[in-house]
C-alpha cells in the first residue's frame, strides 16, 4: 500500500480516453499498478480522485464531506438521469424528494413486481413457443416494460410496447457511446421526458385518471419544501427514474442466463424454487457480473484522507465495479460462489452493485427491493418454469463496453414451459 503522507497521483493533462478503452478496469488497473485505494488522476481535463474498497465507500458516502450537485458530467445528465432529478440533490431537498420514492417501497409492492414479473414472462412465453429462435435480451426489455409501466400507472398500448421499449432501453445503452450513437440517446431522452410530462399534465387536468396509489399519481402531486408542485419536466424526469432502471435488469437478465449456463453445480439447489437459495444467486450476480462502473461525487470542503487532498469541488470517483470484487472485501472475489451471502458477506459498503450506505439519507438506489423481487422471480421462471436451448453463439462480453452485455445478447431456441 501507498506511503500514508502521500497518495499516488497519474501524471498527465487528461485520461478521458482510457477511461473509455479500459472501461469497467480504469480504476482497478490504477489501484493495482499504484497500489492504493485512493488515487489522483485527470478526467475531462479536470483534478479526479478515485476511491475504491469499502473503506473508501465509507468515506464517499459520509455526506458531511460530498456532495452530488454538478458531479455527473454532461453526457451521461443528456441521456441517464436526465436534469432536476433526485440524483444531483443533496441536504434537506435530497431527504425530501428521495422520501417521494422511498415511500414506494412497502413489502406490497415487492409482491406486486414479483407477480407482474411472473405474469409478464408467462404471456411472452406463449408468444415464444411458436418462435424458432428470441434474442432474450430484447425481450426482456419489452417484458419490463410492461411491468414498469403498469405498475407506476403510465397507459401502454400493445402497439406501443416495442417503440417504449427502445426508447428507455436508449436511456441506459447510450451514455458510454461515442458519436452518433451516444447522441441517439440524447433524442430519446427528449422524446421521453415529452411522453411522460404529456401524461403529468393530464393527470393535473383530471383528463387521465389513474389509481391514487400509482407513482405517476403521487408524483405528478409531490410538493416540495416549498409547498410547490415539481415542474412537469422534473416529474417526467423522477418517474424515468423508475421506468428506465426498471428496464435495465434486463442486462442482469441476461447475466442470470449466463450464470446459469457456466456455473451448472451452482443451479441444482435452485431447483426446489427455495427462496433463501435463489435470493443468494441473484445477489451473487449482482456481485460477479458487472453493471455500473462507478459513481460520481464532488468534495464539499478541503480535507485530507489517507495522504490524499481533496479540495472543494474536487470530482471524487467510487468504483463500484472494483469494490464488489476487492480482495480485502471479498475472500475469492473472482469466483462465483452464491453460497458466500448465506453467510452475510455484504455490507452497506462492501457490495456496492447499486451504491452503497443509506437508503433515506444517502443516494443509494431507491429501487434495489424492486431489481430483488424482479431477478427472484426471473431466475425461478428459467430455472423451474422454463425449457429452452442455448444454441451456438457468442457469450463474451467486453469490459470495455458499458454496460457490458453478453454479445449475442443471449439466444434462445426450443422454448417450452416446464
Ligand atoms: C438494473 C438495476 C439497477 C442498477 C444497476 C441500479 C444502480 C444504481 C446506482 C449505482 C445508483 C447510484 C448510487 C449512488 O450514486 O450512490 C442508483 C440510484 C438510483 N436508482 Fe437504481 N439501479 C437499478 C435499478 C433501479 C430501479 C428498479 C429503480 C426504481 C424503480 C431505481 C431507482 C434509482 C433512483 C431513484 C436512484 C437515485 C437515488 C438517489 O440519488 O438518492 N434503480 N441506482
Amino acid at each position: 500500500m501507498s506511503d500514508e503522507s502521500q497518495a499516488p497521483k497519474e501524471e498527465g493533462f487528461d485520461h478521458s480516453l482510457k477511461l473509455l478503452k479500459e472501461g469497467y478496469e480504469f480504476i482497478i488497473n490504477r489501484r493495482q499498478s499504484m497500489g492504493s485505494n485512493v488515487f489522483e488522476t485527470s478526467l475531462l481535463a479536470q483534478k479526479t480522485i478515485c476511491l475504491s474498497g469499502s473503506e473508501g465507500a465509507k468515506l464517499f458516502y459520509d455526506e458531511t464531506r460530498f456532495r452530488r450537485k454538478d458531479a455527473a458530467p454532461l453526457p451521461v445528465k443528456k441521456t441517464l438521469f436526465g436534469e432536476g432529478g433526485v440524483q444531483g440533490l443533496d441536504d434537506d431537498e435530497h431527504r425530501h424528494r428521495k422520501g417521494m420514492f422511498m415511500q414506494l417501497a412497502s413489502q406490497g409492492a415487492a409482491q406486486e413486481i414479483r407477480e407482474l414479473t411472473r405474469a409478464y414472462w408467462e404471456q411472452a412465453l406463449e408468444r415464444w413457443k411458436i418462435r424458432d429462435e428470441i434474442t432474450l435480451y430484447e425481450e426482456s426489455k419489452k417484458i419490463l416494460t410492461q411491468v414498469a409501466c403498469q405498475w407506476v400507472g403510465v397507459p401502454l398500448d400493445d402497439g406501443e410496447i416495442d417503440k417504449r421499449a427502445d426508447q428507455l432501453s436508449e436511456l441506459f445503452e447510450s451514455p458510454a457511446r461515442v458519436s452518433l450513437g451516444h447522441f441517439k440517446g440524447w433524442i430519446a431522452r427528449s422524446k421521453a421526458e415529452h411522453w411522460i410530462a404529456t401524461l403529468v399534465s393530464k393527470v393535473r387536468k383530471g383528463e387521465l385518471n389513474i389509481d391514487k396509489e400509482r407513482a405517476l399519481h403521487q408524483f405528478a402531486w409531490h410538493k416540495d419544501l416549498e409547498g410547490e408542485l415539481l415542474e412537469e419536466r422534473v416529474v417526467a424526469v423522477e418517474v424515468l427514474n423508475l421506468l428506465r432502471p426498471t428496464v435495465a435488469n434486463a442486462v442482469w437478465i441476461n447475466f442470470l442466463v449466463l450464470a446459469i449456463h457456466d456455473h451448472p453445480d451452482k443451479v441444482e439447489m435452485l431447483r426446489k424454487e427455495q427462496e433463501e437459495r435463489l435470493h443468494w444467486f441473484v445477489q451473487e450476480v449482482r456481485r460477479y457480473y458487472p453493471f455500473f462502473p462507478f459513481t460520481a461525487a464532488r468534495a464539499r470542503k478541503d480535507f485530507t484522507w489517507q495522504g490524499c487532498q481533496f479540495e472543494e469541488g474536487t470530482l471524487v470517483l467510487l468504483d463500484l465495479y472494483g469494490t464488489n470484487r476487492h480482495p480485502d472485501d471479498w475472500q475469492e472475489p473472482e469466483a462465483f460462489k452464491p453460497e458466500r451471502f448465506a453467510a452475510g458477506a455484504d455490507t452497506p459498503f462492501n457490495f456496492l452493485p447499486q451504491g452503497g450506505g443509506e437508503y433515506e439519507t444517502g443516494h443509494r438506489c431507491a429501487g434495489e427491493w424492486i431489481t430483488l423481487a424482479i431477478l427472484t422471480e426471473s431466475l425461478n421462471f428459467l430455472v423451474n418454469k422454463l425449457d429452452y436451448t442455448l444454441p451456438e453463439q457468442d457469450l463474451s462480453f467486453s469490459l470495455t463496453d458499458i454496460p457490458a452485455i453478453p454479445k449475442d445478447r443471449i439466444k434462445m431456441t426450443h422454448l417450452q414451459p416446464k
